[in-house]
């Protein structure tokens, strides 16, 4: 599913919506990278398929604590790591509640259902909800035998191995116990084990999480349960799957007292409520202990005690009729903004942060929140000097809510978005789509030079459908740049003549060898010598992928042409602005991104430099006798007499342009066995199909 944020531009989404199209898009790009290295059927257009990449970094940008959540939650996926387990019993989740009247129609809602009395007493038990993962052990003769996450409720993974590592859970329980027990409860991390674990992963040079909860849910789910047991991992039991006959109690208060005697720990702040205000009243004692607790919450939650009654309510959809989780509200405190900075994310979008004197929001010292972008600022008229409320909402960075009017000094002044990047001083644009609205992101036009996006660049410079340099990971990348050794793409070209002149040499450093070096410096020299199509996508210029690339490059046949004409483009109602649009694949937004980038004097400058240590290859002269010159292409289907890459190579050779998916502008697709849906899309839109033999015939 496409999550509904898709949309707006990055700068406006709240984390949450962040963090959910994030997973979205990973997972996205996951599958079309499998389609396309796997099983050599792509369903989009490359270019469409840039297009997410993008946004995925600009999310990555915006939101950088995203980085390590989905590289754990979307690289691990449970096929590939983990067995996957059917839960006897569902595992369900909470309804939520988010005040002290709600929880009163809650328990109303109860006694109705049960066709109590208005006043009847229902007691219930109230305890922490604990910010963590469930998970749910099985035990047979008292013996742990499998342990599984929730999952999606009903299947889950096998994390058995790594469980066996977490001191606070029983291999064996404690005297007389159910033949058959699943017991559930959360694994968590606790605040101080994080804060330390964290350290440690810096100082190691590995990522950090960006909180409790998600380091937890790495930490278990390792392939490697060495790495778990290193983890300090602990667990509270507070429910349970299936249980044989006879149960340990009639409650739900009885129940968690029994798995604390066979050996599980149990939180202690679980306490018996028999009326609403006892209720409301541990609602807040919890609430007041929530910051100086040593583990994070994020609510309480209550549940009816008597398991009869409980059984009698059953479920709606997948939640308990009996329980319910009372949410803490988002914290909020007002503070003064002292100054407002502007950062450069890796992918050169500007985003303010509100500096505030430091103010404690919840148990969290918060001196600093973001302030998103200009049109936010804006909106909200937030001024240097002003007091604002703040707002921390679970592990989400911090917020300013609104400006407390009231408190404006007369003298003060609106703020004013800078136009240029405070990290390099290239100008900063934002962008308007096809309708002419613009973006609500301010972006830095200085890619090939900002520090800011420096290691970005450099790692799209060299990547494999770029500048194709081997030996020049993102581990690499980031070391040379940390030491200076390679800050800009031209650096590349002067390293081996650097390194020959220096003491310290790169064979001598660590992770390097005589052999990796000379490799290196070979894949440098061989690389002097590149396509133009590869070097044009190379630059990393905005919306310019690998197939506008190859539109620019047959286009223009040298830089110096495409960077004339993209200069002399400045003036929108130019002729050259005309005859860039006019090109086939080229729309006005990326003219006007091929426009910003050759007329910010610092890239002209950075490409100037390039091309005094590379020589570029003009594009193959295509044919424009061919058959299929100008016609755009689809390949379906298992092909026999040549690869995916080939066919494409061969079509573009002869002038083609090769689509991944079939559309009414499609003229012709070939088809091999196994073809699927594109065959239905082609008598759709009554799109002309031949086999691979007719294809050959067509091209001689
Ligand atoms: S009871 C059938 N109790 O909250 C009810 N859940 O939104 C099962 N959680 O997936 C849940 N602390 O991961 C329960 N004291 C607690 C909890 C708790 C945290 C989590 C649990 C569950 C989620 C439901």
């Amino acid at each position: 599913m496409t999550s509904p944020s898709r949309a707006m531009a990055v700068e406006s989404l709240t984390p949450f919506e962040a963090r959910l199209e994030y997973q979205d898009l990973a997972a996205e790009i996951a599958a079309h990278d499998l389609r396309y290295h796997q099983q050599d059927a792509p369903v989009i257009t490359d270019a469409d398929y840039d297009q997410l990449r993008l946004r995925l970094l600009a999310i990555e940008a915006g939101f950088p604590e995203l980085r390590s959540a989905v590289a754990l939650s979307v690289g691990a996926k449970p096929s590939e790591k983990f067995a996957k387990v059917r839960h006897s019993v569902p595992m369900l989740s909470l309804a939520n509640v988010f005040s002290g009247e709600e929880a009163g129609e809650f328990v109303d809602r109860i006694r109705r259902f049960l066709d109590l009395e208005p006043d009847a007493p229902v007691v219930l038990t109230a305890e922490p909800k604990i910010d963590g993962l469930s998970c749910s052990l099985r035990y047979e003769g008292g013996r742990l035998v499998v342990a599984a996450t929730r999952g999606d409720g009903e299947e889950g993974e096998d994390v058995t191995r790594n469980v066996r590592t977490i001191k606070d859970i029983p291999q064996v329980l404690t005297g007389s116990v159910p033949a058959i027990l699943e017991v559930r409860g959360e694994i968590y991390m606790r605040k101080d084990d994080f804060a330390a674990l964290n350290q440690r992963q810096e100082a190691e040079g590995k990522p950090v999480f960006a909180n409790p909860r998600n380091a937890a849910a790495g930490s278990l789910r390792q392939l490697d349960s060495a790495i778990t047991a290193a983890r300090p991992l602990r667990f509270f039991a507070y429910a349970w799957g299936e249980i044989s006959e006879p149960m340990p109690s009639a409650s739900q208060f009885g129940m968690v007292e029994a798995f604390a005697r066979y050996g599980f720990a149990t939180n202690p702040l679980m306490k018996r409520c028999g009326t609403l205000p006892d209720l409301l009243a541990h609602y807040s004692s919890i609430e007041t202990q929530r910051a100086s607790l040593p583990y994070d919450i994020d609510g309480v939650v209550y549940k009816v005690d008597d398991l009869s009654l409980q059984r009698r309510l059953g479920f709606i959809a997948r939640s308990p009729r009996w329980a319910t989780a009372h949410k803490f509200p988002a914290e909020q405190a007002t503070t003064t903004v002292t100054a407002i900075d502007i950062q450069v994310g890796r992918t050169g979008v500007l985003t303010p942060v509100a500096r505030l004197e430091p103010v404690t929001v919840g148990g969290v010292v918060v001196s600093n929140a973001t302030l998103h972008n200009e049109e936010e600022i804006a909106r909200k008229d937030v001024r240097i000097g002003d007091r604002v409320v703040v707002q921390r909402a679970g592990d989400v960075i911090p917020q300013v809510v609104s400006v407390v009017p009231e408190h404006r000094k007369p003298d003060s002044v609106a703020y004013e978005f800078p136009k240029t990047c405070p990290v390099c001083g290239s100008h900063a644009v934002r962008e308007a789509d096809a309708t002419g609205k613009e973006d609500k992101a301010r972006r830095c036009t200085g890619g090939l030079v900002c520090p800011a996006q420096a290691v970005e660049r450099l790692r799209h410079f060299v990547a494999r459908d770029a500048m194709d340099i081997e030996g020049f990971g993102e581990r690499q990348i980031e070391a040379f740049y940390q030491d200076g050794l390679v800050m800009r793409p031209q650096d590349i070209f002067t390293l081996e003549a650097r390194d020959a002149a220096s003491l310290k040499k790169l064979k001598n450093r660590e992770g390097w060898g005589e052999t990796s070096a000379r490799n290196l410096f070979a894949a440098i020299v061989a690389r002097r010598n590149v396509a133009l199509h590869r070097f044009i996508f190379a630059l990393g210029i905005r919306h310019v992928g690998e197939t506008t690339a190859k539109v620019l490059a047959r286009h223009f046949g040298t830089i110096e042409a495409l960077r004339d004409t993209a200069m002399a483009a400045n003036e929108p109602d130019s002729e050259a602005r005309k005859a860039l649009t006019a090109i086939d694949g080229i729309g006005p937004v990326m003219a006007e991104a091929l426009v910003d980038f050759f007329t910010e004097q610092h890239n002209s400058e950075a490409v100037a430099d390039l091309l005094t240590h590379v020589t570029l290859q003009p594009p193959e002269i295509v044919s424009s006798q061919s058959p299929v010159s100008g016609k755009t292409v689809v390949f379906t289907g298992a092909l026999e007499r040549m690869s995916r890459d080939e066919a494409k190579a061969m079509a573009e050779r002869l002038g083609a342009k090769v689509s991944g998916s079939v559309s009414k502008k499609t003229d012709l697709v070939v088809a091999g066995p196994g073809a699927g849906s594109k065959l239905a899309d082609a008598r759709k839109h009554g799109v002309e199909v031949i086999s691979e033999d007719d294809w050959f015939t067509l091209v001689g």
